[in-house]
């Protein structure tokens, strides 16, 4: 595998997902926890890094225990710190070196540079520059402002580069890093999902033991559902899922993905706790409020379940990678704007060993992996859906009336957007539920109903969101058949919020 030590540049993830889609795992360490090197580590990254190693407290880790022995390939202030610590000169630039350039000269027998075209184009984006390389460093490639854009230690598979090979706007940056990790690294190109499938199950025989039975809370999403598959495939019967409903769910959507979990041999309990939700809420509004009634609810009525399992040692969870590097992150904890985290708590007060198959996946790894395994288009790619549920998407207090009134609109919503193959265009889509009621005309008569926002927003990960452009006819629509179907509401309006400065959802 391949090491990735992370100065905390934005864009060290994309890096792992570039080595990634070369089917070479890898993964990120924080510089500050360097790990020492072993059999498999064939090669190291060292990553960005908002920094300057001008600066006296900028990263600078002794990087002895790697160089010379495997190779490494220093990517911007990565390749910034191997000429300072070696004894370079690195300086503010001079011209601005943000954004395209292309290479105007090239060692092309160079085995970091095989393949890459004169001319190439490739992103950068620094303060600052090497001016002078130590003594045993060589130039392997330039571009017109920038003569040290990639080098080489002489007779030692040592490399940097100072642009970014991840983004795609270096357009030959992924086989740049295939050069390094396949050719130079010796990397075998053998991570692929049923190379995971098969790895994953072993490990998880072996961790688990043979009278162990293990607990999942499962939720209808993809991530919860794949880590069932994989246990399931490795330990059959003796994984209990549990699917609670809480009251917030989807319209028939209890219903729905029990029957598919059933159908695809999982030994699933569903529990209807719909009104113990509804009792906890009665009467909140604030959105905080709301959450932690419902996190605490779930927990009550996830744990009573499985103290019904005899024997339970464990409890899965489908913990995936990027809330692992988040949690180790070399950045501090992100201030809380919503409490996402619905069951904080749950192993400590169970006593029970925690088990996280997919922690080391990316989310569309996972999907690739479900996919293996089996799991059904409908829950492979279906949108995220909140914790909490429809309880954030009933602006102030929630009430089982409200909460069907919104599934009756949702439907109709999400139907559409499957009938006219919108689904799987747009990232996440809902209807909210707006505490206000306007007046309208239906034949003769003056109504004074509730009124539903639709929301639809493309996006990547969620971090940031754009409202979903999609067509008028279509919400001219999906308005009309919620105002003429679903008695109570008499106006749909939609949300042209983007995110920041919006969220996607409204609490
Ligand atoms: P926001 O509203 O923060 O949402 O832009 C970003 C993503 O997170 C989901 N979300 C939640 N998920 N519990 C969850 O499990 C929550 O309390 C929660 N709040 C928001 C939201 O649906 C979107 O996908």
């Amino acid at each position: 595998q391949i090491l990735i030590l992370d100065f905390g540049s934005q864009y060290t993830q994309l890096i792992a997902r570039r080595i990634r889609e070369l089917n070479v795992f890898c993964e990120i360490h924080p510089f500050t926890h360097a790990p020492d090197l072993t059999e498999d580590i064939r090669g190291v990254v060292l990553s960005g890094s908002p920094c300057s190693v001008r600066d006296p407290e900028a990263p600078n880790p002794d990087l002895s225990k790697y160089l010379g022995k495997v190779p490494v390939l220093g990517v911007c202030y990565g390749a910034q710190l191997l000429a300072h610590q070696a004894g370079g000169e690195v300086l503010p630039a001079t011209i601005r070196e943000y954004g395209r350039a292309r290479l105007s000269d090239l060692r092309d027998e160079n085995p970091l540079m095989h393949g890459i075209s004169l001319n190439s184009q490739v992103w950068m984006s620094h303060g600052d520059t090497i001016k002078t390389l130590p003594n045993n460093y060589h130039v392997i490639a330039s571009t017109p402002e920038v003569r040290v854009a990639a080098f080489q230690i002489d007779n030692q598979p040592t490399y940097g580069i100072q642009f970014h090979p991840e983004v795609t706007h270096s357009t030959q940056g992924k086989l740049l890093l295939a050069n390094f990790v396949v050719n130079i690294c010796r990397c075998a190109q053998d991570w692929t999902p049923e190379h995971f499938v098969d790895g994953a199950v072993a490990a998880l025989q072996q961790t688990i033991g043979p009278d162990d039975q293990v607990i999942l809370g499962l939720s209808g999403g993809v991530d919860s559902s794949v880590a069932a598959l994989l246990l399931h495939r490795a330990i059959g019967p003796r994984l209990h899922g549990i699917f609670v409903n809480n009251g917030l769910l989807r319209k028939e959507e209890f219903e729905s993905v029990l029957h598919s979990y059933q159908g695809l041999g999982l030994n699933v309990t569903g529990v209807d706790a719909s009104e113990e939700f509804y009792a906890a809420l009665r009467g909140l509004t604030d959105p905080e409020h709301k959450r932690k009634a419902i996190g605490r609810t779930f927990i009550e009525v996830f744990d009573r379940e499985a103290h019904k399992v005899e024997g339970a040692k464990w409890l899965a969870q489908g913990t995936i990678y990027p809330d692992v590097i988040e949690s180790v992150s070399v950045k501090g904890p992100a201030v809380t704007i919503k409490s996402h985290h619905n069951v904080g708590g749950l192993p400590e007060r169970m006593h029970l060993k925690v088990v996280e198959p997919l922690r080391m996946l990316f989310k569309d790894e996972v999907r690739e992996v479900g996919d293996t395994l089996g799991l059904p288009h409908n829950i492979l790619h279906r949108h995220p859906f909140p914790g909490p549920g429809l309880g954030i998407r009933i602006l102030g207090d929630i009430t089982p009336e409200k909460v069907r009134l919104l599934q009756e609109a949702d439907a109709i919503f999400i139907d559409a957007l499957h009938r006219t193959g919108l689904y799987d265009k747009v990232w996440q889509a809902g209807t909210i539920l707006l505490p206000i009621q306007s007046v309208g005309v239906m034949g003769d008569e003056r109504t004074y109903e509730q009124v539903v926002a639709l929301r639809a927003v493309t996006s990547v990960d969620g971090m940031t969101a754009d409202w979903a452009h999609l067509p008028y006819e279509f919400l001219a629509d999906v308005s009309n058949r919620i105002i003429n179907q679903v008695r109570g509401i008499n106006r749909v309006v939609y949300d042209i919020s983007s995110k920041p400065p919006a969220t996607i959802e409204w609490e």
